[in-house]
């Protein structure tokens, strides 16, 4: 394997260590972290990512109250959990695991989260402030992603940065967040054409397709930095949207699956919800 071995895993371990301090500190000060989470239905991904952020909760220190609603539950039974939360003064992060059962109105839901709480980052509110510049709560995921470059010493300056997807969790935001560390930045999406050409010009390359193998070694320029936000499950296995293998050959650096950017998503929402207590302060 040519390519550095971007290891999130260790990253995010001292991320989570340093948030232990932080939270024990606040805990002594009279404030106790506390992150809600509310997860509808039976989705076995959900169950497992919820899962994951119960424990890095639970190991940090932090309060973590998990609402779980049935799958056939009502629009207005999710608003009234949602509105509930926004009124408990205890609660400092608001997180609804998405995706929502069809029948639900994801937008609906979002919107009515205290921008205050979004420790996701999806309300508008806080989308319109990271693209306007401002302070506001990120998603996870790609800020996720900006710690480990920053980690690595991959400064996005003046960079060629290329994103495939435009989802509003992952490809959106992590374009915004590049160009704000002054990337050059192109977005590719179901609908491009000519995707290997505009990959093979990325320094950085994002994946956030969905699809295992999707980034082949011919698409990837000699040198440049993978980053692999993919989670599919191929054969009981879980893998990315890079062919690990052939890529880490062309790669300068690259981030396996898993033990890469899904460990520092748990990270930064600890993060968050820690940043949504210190400014409440209580
Ligand atoms: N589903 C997949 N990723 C995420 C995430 O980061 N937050 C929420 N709420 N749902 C997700």
């Amino acid at each position: 394997m040519a390519a550095t071995l971007i290891d999130g895993r260790a990253v995010a371990k001292a991320f989570k260590e340093e948030i232990a301090q932080r939270t024990q500190v606040m805990i002594a000060q009279g404030v106790t972290p506390h992150l809600a989470v509310v997860l509808v239905g039976e989705n076995p991904a959900s169950q497992v990512y919820v899962r994951n952020k119960e424990n890095g909760c639970i190991k940090a220190g932090i309060r973590s109250t998990v609402i779980r609603l049935e799958e056939s539950c009502t629009q207005q039974e999710l608003e009234d959990t949602v509105k509930r939360l926004n009124e408990d003064e205890s609660v400092h992060g608001i997180l609804v695991q998405l995706p929502l059962p069809r029948h639900l109105d994801e937008a609906a839901v979002l919107r009515l989260i205290d921008p205050d709480k979004d420790v996701d980052g999806f309300h508008a509110m806080n989308s319109g402030r990271l693209m306007n510049g401002q302070p506001g709560f990120v998603p996870c995921t790609p800020l996720g992603v900006m710690k480990l470059l920053e980690q690595y010493g991959i400064d996005p300056k003046g960079k060629h940065a290329v994103v495939i997807g435009r989802s509003n969790i992952v490809g959106k935001p992590m374009a915004m967040l590049l160009l704000a560390a002054n990337a050059t930045v192109t977005i590719c999406h179901s609908r491009t054409q000519n995707l290997a050409e505009i990959t093979r010009q990325a320094d950085i390359l994002v994946a956030a397709v969905g699809r295992a193998n999707f980034v082949t070694a011919d698409m990837v320029r000699p040198g440049a930095a993978v980053i692999d936000v993919g989670i599919n499950r191929v054969d009981g296995k879980i893998v990315g949207d890079v062919d690990f293998d052939a890529v880490a050959e062309v790669a300068g650096y690259i981030t396996p699956v898993p033990g890469g950017v899904g460990q520092m998503t748990i990270a930064m929402l600890l993060a968050n919800t820690l940043d949504a207590a210190a400014k409440r302060g209580r």
